[in-house]
């Protein structure tokens, strides 16, 4: 049997029911923050990753999935494309591309869609999953930079996630500093590294010497204690980031958002400069992170575009789903009525009454005059209708129709003008 590819699954109903309730929750409260959508391709040059996410990343050194595409004449070089494994790189390679920075105002997009990596599959990992992501980024005239881009995002964060029903979230914060800032920290890495890399993982090792910063990403275990000795970031900022970062800090306080700092907390991407962050929802287990996300301010320029400094965030949908479903949400997506025609004939105006029911926002599923009353009660009840509506012959011809409440056995006689306020009772 033919299946679905490894670390990739099918979405199917009712759990595609909450996916699209959560989807429409996120739409309606980015509107609310002037957000707008964007729609990048799901493959790009493979050096936008390797320029952006960083070519020593484990995103971008293990965990693509890139192939060569046929140079399309002789005189051409073959060209590498990768699934895109992050969609704020697409993002800022669009701003560039269509020279949005020439608008003046500030860019608030957000983007719904697959990403890949091909990462170990495990609970709440996948190599194709699915984010829900916004980008705030604009010129300097702008006032891009403010730190209080920061804090609206994170407060629509709050917002955001309190909107689709998720409980027991928390708020990881950090700052990583300006690029300055990155390189003093980095020899200050590789200094504290140099006399106990040797006792560390393989990867620890090369990225002592490539790009020290990301050893504070390893997991393996025996290195953990190691790592907790190393010089931390904060010791590192120079003022004008440890104020940014105050600032954003101190907004937080003064609308009651609450989180936790983690100087650890680097991320596995290496655009990010200043603030960084990551929700966290103690009901994933080890892949514990729901969101990640934090400011950019010079990716625009390191891919050749105009300075843009920039904030954002990408959601993992399949953690925020598992997470809702850990704490026993469910879609509302209930049928209000079931039409059941009864006796031959009766197929084409049980069709009539439900395209009519139907085109009032009633939410109808439909039987076949084929079916006894019996078969057509046990079909509204499987299809979980609210409401059953019989359409026989005496029905069609006085205009009132039986309609059973099949939670409250109720049964009444509607007629035609009121069944659409009768059924839409929520
Ligand atoms: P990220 O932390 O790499 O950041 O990914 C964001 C979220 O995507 C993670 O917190 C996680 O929930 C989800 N995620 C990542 N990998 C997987 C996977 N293999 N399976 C399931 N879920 C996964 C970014 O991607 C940045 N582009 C976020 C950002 C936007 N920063 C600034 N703007």
């Amino acid at each position: 049997m033919l299946k679905a590819v490894r670390g990739t699954r099918d979405l199917l109903p009712p759990e595609t029911d909450l996916w699209n309730q959560v989807e429409a929750t996120v739409r309606s409260v980015l509107a609310r923050y002037n957000f707008h959508e964007i729609r990048t391709p799901i493959f790009e040059d493979t050096s936008l990753f390797a320029r952006s996410v960083g070519e020593d990343t484990d995103i971008v050194s293990k965990e693509m999935f890139t192939w060569e595409d046929r140079a399309r004449a002789a005189s051409e070089n073959a060209q590498s494309l990768s699934l895109r494994p992050e969609n704020t790189a697409g993002v800022v390679r669009a701003y560039i591309e269509h020279g949005l920075d020439k608008k003046g105002a500030l860019q608030k997009l957000y983007y719904i869609g697959p990403q890949f990596r091909r990462e170990r599959p495990q609970k709440g990992r996948y190599r194709q999953f699915y984010q829900i992501g916004a980008e705030i980024i604009g010129p300097p005239s702008a006032n891009s930079e403010s730190p209080a881009r920061d804090a609206e995002v994170l407060e629509m964060l709050a917002t955001l996630l309190d909107k689709v029903g998720l409980r027991g979230w928390g708020l990881q914060l950090n700052s990583v500093g300006c690029a300055d800032d990155r390189t003093r920290y980095s020899q200050a890495l590789r200094k504290a590294l140099q006399p106990v890399v040797h006792q560390m993982c393989e990867d620890c090792r090369r990225r002592a010497e490539t790009n020290p910063l990301r050893v504070l990403d390893c997991k393996v275990p025996e290195d953990q204690p190691i790592i907790a000795k190393l010089p931390r970031i904060s010791e590192y900022l120079d003022e004008p980031c440890r104020q940014h970062f105050a600032a954003v800090r101190s907004m937080l306080d003064a609308i009651g958002i609450p989180y936790n700092i983690n100087e650890r907390m680097v991320r596995g991407l290496d655009y990010y400069t200043r603030t960084t962050f990551e929700f966290t929802h103690g009901d994933l287990g080890a892949q514990n992170a729901v969101l990640g996300g934090g400011r950019y301010d010079g990716l625009s320029e390191s891919l050749d575009g105009p300075k843009a400094p920039g904030i954002g965030f990408a959601i993992g949908e399949d953690r925020l789903i598992m997470a809702l479903q850990a704490e026993g949400v469910k879609a509302v997506q209930k049928l209000d009525a079931y039409v059941a025609p009864l006796g031959a004939g009766m197929n084409a105006p049980a069709l009539k009454l439900a395209r009519e029911l139907r085109r009032h926002g009633i939410r109808v599923e439909i039987g076949d005059e084929d079916f006894r009353l019996k078969k057509s009660f046990e079909g509204a009840v499987r299809a979980g209708a609210k409401y059953i509506v019989i359409v026989g012959e005496n029905e069609v011809a006085s205009g009132h129709f039986t309609v059973k409440n099949l939670t409250t056995g109720y049964q009444v006689q509607v007629a035609r003008a009121e069944l659409v306020a009768h059924l839409g009772r929520r």
